[in-house]
């Protein structure tokens, strides 16, 4: 942690040993005791250093004396960092903490500057073992572009949501600490056994939270990415839910003929694939039963959202189905008047003439 050191030279009182508590108190309660420098004392005396000589200390004897100064931790990081002054407002005054690692997203002013800000976020977050700069998720398995600029040279961690434990590699497997409160509102939806399809698990923690707090007949964690099929199966061991959960690395868009195999009715979908669920629409109509909901997500800018809606509704009609609770929930701002949303849509089947 960050330390300032050494002494300064400071009005005080000198106090009887056997005073030093009423005194401490007095001082203390009418915010004469500097709380910046430290009490020092001898064999018979205390020194208390004082904000200023009041009449009511008239009786003590008044000192000049070294003081030294407490040990102070900066409130941000941004108060030690060394950058010149003029690229300060340019710092960054969020970033997301995974188990016990940063990852921080700089502007490219400051990227010259990346290990001072990393050593800075570790000197002053105490969880903290390692700080990566990060790009923002992309690709097809949302995953990001990541290097260590300090602390311990690694990417993987455990992080603790809801009294969960989620192993990931934040290089190679999506996860969002950010979504915790929205992983545990579904969760509090799910009914007595039903049967539910997380189509983008990831390292699941959608599903874990699901099979640990709500009592679901079974979940099918699907992901492509063999590396979240891979800390899914460790998650779920971990978390002791592997009698709920079934993991399946495979393309989403056979989830079809994978359930078919299986003769599974699905009462719930969890869609979370921002920008890209849309296009796996019509495969979540495909298995979900009458009365079954949807739980869809999305990254949209405020005007394109009712564009998104009524692709939806358009995709359903084609697959002989009505969209019902298509309120749009906004989960987190992503960027300048683009959100993280998220619906829970209710699938009503229209039955064959
Ligand atoms: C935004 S992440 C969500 C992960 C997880 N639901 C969570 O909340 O942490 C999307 C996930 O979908 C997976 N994915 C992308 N395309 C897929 C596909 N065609 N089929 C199955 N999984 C896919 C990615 O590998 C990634 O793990």
């Amino acid at each position: 942690m960050y330390l300032i050191m050494g002494t300064i030279r400071t009005t005080g009182i000198q106090v009887d040993l056997r005073q030093a508590e009423k005194i401490r108190k007095y001082l203390s309660e009418n915010n004469i005791l500097r709380t910046d420098l430290k009490i020092s004392k001898d064999a018979s005396s205390i020194y208390f250093p004082v904000k200023e000589i009041s009449k009511e200390l008239d009786s003590y004897t008044t000192i000049e004396r070294e003081f030294e100064k407490r040990e102070t931790k900066p409130k941000s990081y941004k108060e030690i960092v060394a950058i010149p002054d003029n690229l300060r407002h340019e710092l960054p005054t969020s970033y997301n903490i995974i188990g016990n690692i940063i990852l921080v997203k700089l502007p490219e002013s400051l990227l010259k500057y990346q290990k001072e800000v990393g050593e800075s976020l570790l000197k002053t977050n105490k969880n903290i073992k390692t700080v990566c700069l990060t790009q923002p998720v992309s690709g097809e398995f949302r995953i990001r572009d990541i290097k260590v600029i300090a602390g311990e040279n690694r990417t993987k961690t455990t992080h603790k949501e809801y009294g969960l434990t989620f192993n990931v590699d934040v290089k190679k497997t999506y996860f969002s600490p950010t979504l915790a409160t929205e992983r545990k509102r579904v969760a509090t939806l799910v009914k007595q056994d039903e049967t539910i399809v997380d189509m983008f698990a990831g390292v699941a923690p959608f599903s874990i939270m699901i099979a640990k707090y709500a009592n679901p007949k079974i979940v099918y964690a699907i992901d492509k990415n063999e590396y979240a099929v891979k800390f899914a199966k460790q998650n779920i061991k971990n978390n002791n839910v592997l009698d709920k959960i079934e993991v399946i690395h495979a393309d989403a868009k056979e989830i079809y003929r994978i359930l078919n195999q299986k003769n599974a009715k699905v009462d719930r979908v969890i869609m979370n694939l921002p920008f890209s669920a849309h296009s796996f629409f019509t495969n979540a109509l495909g298995i979900i039963g009458n009365n079954g909901v949807i739980h869809y997500y999305d990254i949209r800018k405020e005007e394109k959202i009712h564009e998104r809606i009524n692709k939806l509704k358009k995709t359903a009609k084609e697959s002989r189905a009505t969209l019902k609770n298509l309120n749009v929930r906004k989960i987190k701002t992503y960027a300048p008047r683009e959100f993280y949303i998220g619906l829970d849509i209710t699938v009503r089947k229209n039955t064959p003439m």
